[in-house]
């Protein structure tokens, strides 16, 4: 990797700036907000213990949720503050502000091996505006900047963005940590040159949200194997019968014309040869939108490619399952990116662990495999096998901006390793 990262940073002494990604799930308890998932949390542990170690003095800061500008109580990082020292096994100083005089006596009051969480940046407008003086006053307390808030790097916003920027015109330098470095090795470095056969397993509702990934992984995949509302889409292209499945007419050209280039590059692609359909039936009952929740009748396998009239395609059925698991078996390199059907459903789960099922035993007998965030993780995780695979991104949209080849912004801003005194 040709960023700057955490190892390389000399930090005994010095204030380091630390945007982190923890924006994890809250549920509220008996009025508390409590943390449904701490991976992102556990994730940042050995780049803190590291900076620790060093003698660095960790000021971090965060976003949690959309508050928009708003002080909202139900999006404060008060919870993670405790979550954090529990990990670290070392008290953490939560701040209730991310800049101005609260932070700077906070920081003033600080010793080497210290570290402190501001409260939610997202509290201001400025943040996602990238306002450059109020990353001004972030970097008020920044002699070092670090990012290991890979979630977050597709946003140009003042933490991730701007703060570095400054830092760097300082002549400060500005550092990958070791989540964000893992993040950019397993979904960059090693899928520029994988092992074969190298397989990849797309999912998740919409043609137009996976495109560019699918358009770019044409050039390095064997195989491709596609599931999710998605599929459908490419077999209205095909001229089948949709039902009432999710369908993206407007995407059914691209979807087109991604068949066309698999052809081209002998890539190996996939679609469905059967599925779970059921009918879909419209209740009194509200969700918290306010919209009318739909009920799934009747769950059945069909084996045509044709979805039976008045009925939707909700997973892959028990052929393609078994299609697409010899595929997963036989590779050696495996990237998994959103589920095969609606999981939150259990009746509608089955494509989704059969996937992560194959998955994790390819893993087992040698293959390295890749989760590219989100609804997959969430899917493995609730497998319960998440130490069955290589490598889970613990971003959602921002692995999948990474995998379409964006160049992240969070990422752009971080200083380039230079003057090595090695032999290369
Ligand atoms: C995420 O959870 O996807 C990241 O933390 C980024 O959050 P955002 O989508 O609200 O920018
Ligand atoms: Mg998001």
């Amino acid at each position: 990797m040709a960023k700057l990262t955490v190892r390389d940073l000399e930090v005994q002494g010095k204030r380091v700036f630390m945007r982190v990604d923890y924006n994890v799930p809250l549920e509220e308890k008996d009025g508390q907000m409590v943390i449904t998932d701490s991976t992102r949390i556990v994730e940042t542990i050995p780049t803190l213990k590291l900076l620790i170690e060093k003698g660095g003095r960790l000021i971090l800061t965060a976003h949690m949720g959309r508050p928009k500008g708003k002080r909202e109580a139900t999006m404060s990082l008060a919870p993670v503050a405790v979550k954090l020292a529990e990990l670290l096994g070392k008290p953490v100083t939560f701040v209730d502000d991310c800049i101005g005089d609260q932070v700077a006596k906070a920081v003033a009051a600080m010793k080497n091996g210290d570290v402190v969480l501001l409260e939610n940046v997202r509290y201001y407008n400025e943040e996602e505006a990238n306002d450059p003086a109020f990353a001004e006053k972030l970097a008020q307390v920044a002699d070092v900047y670090v990012n290991d808030a890979f979630g977050a790097a597709h946003r140009a916003h003042a933490s991730t963005e701007g703060v570095a920027r400054l830092v760097a015109k300082r002549g400060g330098k500005c550092a990958a940590g070791l989540l964000m470095e893992r993040e950019l090795k397993f979904l960059g470095d090693e899928l520029e040159n994988p092992a074969r056969p190298f397989v990849v397993i797309l999912g998740g509702a919409k043609v137009s949200d996976k495109i560019k990934v699918i358009d770019r992984l044409l050039e390095k995949a064997d195989t491709i194997l596609i599931g999710g509302a998605m599929a459908y889409t490419f077999r209205l292209a095909q001229g089948y019968q949709t039902g009432k499945s999710l369908v993206e007419p407007d995407a059914v050209e691209t979807a087109k014309s991604a068949l066309l280039k698999a052809k081209a590059k002998n890539v190996k692609f996939l679609l469905p040869v059967d599925d779970v359909v059921a009918t879909p039936v419209k209740t009194d009952k509200l969700d918290k939108k306010g919209k009318a929740i739909i009920e799934f009748q009747n769950p059945t396998t069909s084996p045509d490619q044709n979805v039976p009239e008045g009925t939707a395609g909700l997973d892959i059925g028990p052929a393609t399952i078994k299609a697409y698991a010899a595929e997963v078996l036989s590779a050696k390199t495996i990237l998994w990116n959103g589920p095969m059907g609606l999981f939150e459903n259990k009746q509608f789960a089955t494509g989704t662990n059969s996937v992560a099922a194959a998955v994790a035993e390819a893993t087992q007998k040698g293959a390295k495999s890749i989760i590219g965030g989100g609804d997959s993780v969430k899917a493995i995780n609730k497998a319960k096998l998440g130490d069955k695979v290589t490598f889970m991104s613990t971003g959602g949209g921002a692995s999948l901006e990474f995998l379409e080849g964006t160049e992240l912004p969070g990422v752009a801003a971080l200083s380039e390793k230079t003057s090595c005194s090695c032999a290369h």
